[in-house]
């Protein structure tokens, strides 16, 4: 695993948007992308450039179960005020939040399955999450509905007028599905991801209490974070 450390969330998203844009000139062509508040300056770097996504595929990591594309706290929603409004892609996938369980599930596996992801981008959750795989998921998990734990409830009840209406399920490609990505790049930034940077730096095997650290065995990550993310590793 490599890894990056900048002085603050501007300067990693600067790399991170390059390292996307460097994939793209290098022929990548599926590009695996996550929501929240992390990627975020990474789209507005992109599309503020001068990239062009349109012979590109996006894969979306999850969305939550319940909420339509136009809600405003859907992951459709977000993905295309940050980024498909200014940079469209040749075809643009995120889970369907109100189809059928068992349909959805089929339908994104054969989506994975017809485009293999060649750059991943993540964000991590504050007890270890990556895209919705909270703590005790399978390693080999496919993507699979998922009941969101009271951390990950919390955490983003702040985008909610009320704490009642934050979904409490969601969609989500499972760890197996996101291993599959040829590259991968998680950003993290400020303290309050410290200590989950610090289980997924300090790993040396996967772990299922702390879902990011099945990246130790992927063979091409890179940790871009800012110095608060950094701040309980070792010196
Ligand atoms: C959500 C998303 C994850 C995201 C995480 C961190 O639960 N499902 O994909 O990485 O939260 O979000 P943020 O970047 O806003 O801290």
């Amino acid at each position: 695993m490599k890894l990056i450390v900048k002085e603050n969330k501007a300067q990693a998203s600067h790399v991170a948007a390059e390292l996307i844009k460097e994939e793209l000139n290098s022929g990548g062509k599926v590009f695996g992308l996550a929501t929240g508040s992390s990627p975020e300056a990474v789209y507005e770097l992109l599309a503020d450039s001068e990239v062009d996504f349109s012979d590109a595929i996006s894969v979306n990591l999850d969305e939550y179960v319940g909420l339509s594309a136009d809600h405003e706290q859907s992951y459709h929603y977000f993905m295309h005020q940050h980024l498909f409004q200014y940079k469209p892609f040749q075809a643009s996938y995120v889970p369907d939040g109100l189809a059928d369980e068992n349909e959805e599930i089929d339908r994104y596996e054969s989506i994975l399955k017809d485009h293999p992801i060649d750059l991943q981008l993540l964000g991590i959750g504050e007890n270890g999450h990556i895209a919705f795989n909270e703590p005790g998921t399978p390693l080999d998990s496919d993507t699979h509905k998922v009941d969101l734990t009271e951390s990950t409830i919390q955490a983003n009840k702040r985008f909610f007028n009320h704490e009642d209406e934050v979904p409490r399920q969601a969609y989500t490609m499972g760890l197996r599905s996101i291993m599959k990505a040829k590259k991968i790049i998680l950003l993290a930034f400020g303290e309050r991801k410290a200590q989950a940077v610090k289980e997924l730096l300090e790993a040396t095997k996967a772990d299922p209490d702390s879902p990011a650290t099945v990246l130790v065995d992927h063979p091409d990550c890179t940790v871009i974070i800012d110095e608060a993310a950094a701040s309980l590793l070792a010196e």
